[in-house]
């Protein structure tokens, strides 16, 4: 990628960047040099070499898309954590509010970055459904909807289902000190969505959008934001 600044998303508007962790690792001392110390300690806990060399391909990308819209250079973006572990940028660019969400799964990452309002991004490699994570995952109602539906429906709509629950939840930054359940949907729409309940609460839900994301024939994906007048713009 180069390092030419990047024009800030307007406040309707999330800007979404997806890369390969693995054909980045090609990159690995370019990114490690971007890495905070604590990122680097972070790195060297990995017990694989392919997972750390993704967590740096992860991070390293991640700072040098930031330092592109902030105007600095990759090492110098501060970075801070929420009280659930979501990462946040401490230095604001004058003029606009930069908010950003990060997500991978195997070798797929995605970032989404937004201006002014808090956003969240799942990417889920799609695979076999354990027998009882349906019930972990969904409401009663949800519940019900998902066995109803046709066998060969299923995988793609569980996955489906859990990324946007994942984005909603990272909106939010809570990640899974919240269920899953907190957000409910409505499993017959596909694509962009609303939820149904958030907390048990309509009025609330009437506040979030949710956009799909199709990262590759074998992810599925979800971008969140509790707020509902922006739409996704494919960077890359
Ligand atoms: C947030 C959470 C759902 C992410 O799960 P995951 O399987 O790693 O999913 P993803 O790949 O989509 O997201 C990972 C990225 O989300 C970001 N992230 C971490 N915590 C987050 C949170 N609470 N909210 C939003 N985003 C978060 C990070 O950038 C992370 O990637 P990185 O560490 O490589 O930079 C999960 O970590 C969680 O539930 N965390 C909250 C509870 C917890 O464990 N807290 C301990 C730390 S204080």
């Amino acid at each position: 990628m180069s390092s030419s600044l990047l024009t800030p998303p307007s406040a309707q508007e999330v800007h979404v960047w997806q890369w390969d962790l693995d054909v980045c690792g090609d990159d690995f001392d370019r990114h490690w040099a971007m890495l905070s110390t604590q990122e680097r300690e972070r790195a060297d806990k990995f017990r694989f070499e392919r997972h750390r060399r993704r967590y740096v391909a992860g991070r390293g990308e991640l700072r040098e898309l930031l330092s592109r819209y902030l105007g600095l250079s990759p090492r110098q973006v501060a970075l801070d954590y929420g009280p659930d572990g979501k990462p946040f940028c401490n230095l604001q660019p004058v003029g606009w509010t930069v908010c950003f969400n990060l997500s991978h799964s195997e070798s797929a990452a995605a970032l989404a970055i937004s201006n002014g309002f808090e956003v969240g991004i799942d990417v889920e490699n799609v695979r076999p459904i354990e027998e009882c994570v349906p019930l972990e995952v969904f409401s009663i109602q949800e519940c019900a909807e998902f066995s109803a539906l046709p066998d060969e429906e299923r995988q793609e709509v569980f996955f489906e289902s859990w990324a946007r629950k994942e984005a909603c939840l990272k909106a939010l930054g809570t990640g899974f000190t919240l269920p899953p359940a907190h957000f409910e949907f409505d499993l017959s729409i596909r694509g962009d969505t609303t939820p149904r309940f958030v907390g048990g609460e309509a009025e609330e839900a009437t506040q979030w959008r949710i956009c799909a994301l199709s990262p590759s024939s074998t992810c599925a994906g979800a971008v969140a934001a509790r707020s509902t007048d922006w739409s996704i713009v494919e960077m890359n």
